[in-house]
């Protein structure tokens, strides 16, 4: 779906957001209540990880769950999504820097480099936009990836900046395979 074209900064992007945000936050809402219920310090849940059951997600669709009260974008790719994400040309990135946590800084940013999975698959970022914090919506804008409607940052299929006000990737949270479905958070 694609707002990009038709966006009017309405109503209707924040019925969108409502709507996406009860139907897909399916996984953080099995952990949630956990965390919750535990009713720990705002320490303790700055530090908590969690983990996030991605057997179901197929390649082409994603999952947004919260972690420390932000959504994650948990997205797994398509070989063409992957193939596009790496034949870009690292000259026209506005921010040249991978963003990942699990990288540490001065890391390009190749898709390599962003991708959770060696072969590409998976791609796990913080769903905030680097400008003034929305959430940006997936498949949407002119790069195929992310397209934040609040003043209009596209985002490319690997979650890099590529016009519009924001400046940074969207940020890559340390994120690993605890096993062949399970990625842990934190
Ligand atoms: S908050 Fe996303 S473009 Fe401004």
């Amino acid at each position: 779906m694609s707002h990009a074209d038709d966006h009017q900064g309405t109503r209707r992007d924040f019925l969108y957001y409502a709507t996406a945000g009860a139907g897909v936050v399916v996984t953080g809402a099995a952990v949630w209540p956990l965390v919750n219920q535990m009713n720990p310090s705002a320490d303790v849940l700055a530090l908590a990880s969690i983990r996030v059951d991605v057997g179901a997600v197929d390649p082409g669709t994603q999952i947004t769950v919260l972690w420390q009260g932000k959504p994650v974008f948990i997205r797994a790719r398509t070989e063409d999504e992957i193939a596009d994400a790496r034949a870009v040309d690292l000259s026209e990135l506005p921010d040249a820097e991978a963003n990942n946590e699990n990288l540490g800084n001065n890391v390009p940013a190749t898709d390599e480099n962003r991708a959770l999975s060696e072969d590409g698959q998976w791609l796990v970022q913080m769903g905030v936009c680097t400008h003034l914090g929305c959430v940006p919506l997936g498949e949407a804008g002119d790069f195929g990836g992310w397209f934040c409607p609040c003043h209009g940052s596209h985002y490319d299929k690997a979650g890099r900046i590529r016009k519009g006000p924001a400046p940074r990737n969207l940020p890559i949270p340390v994120a690993s395979f605890v096993d062949e479905t399970t990625i842990q958070l934190g």
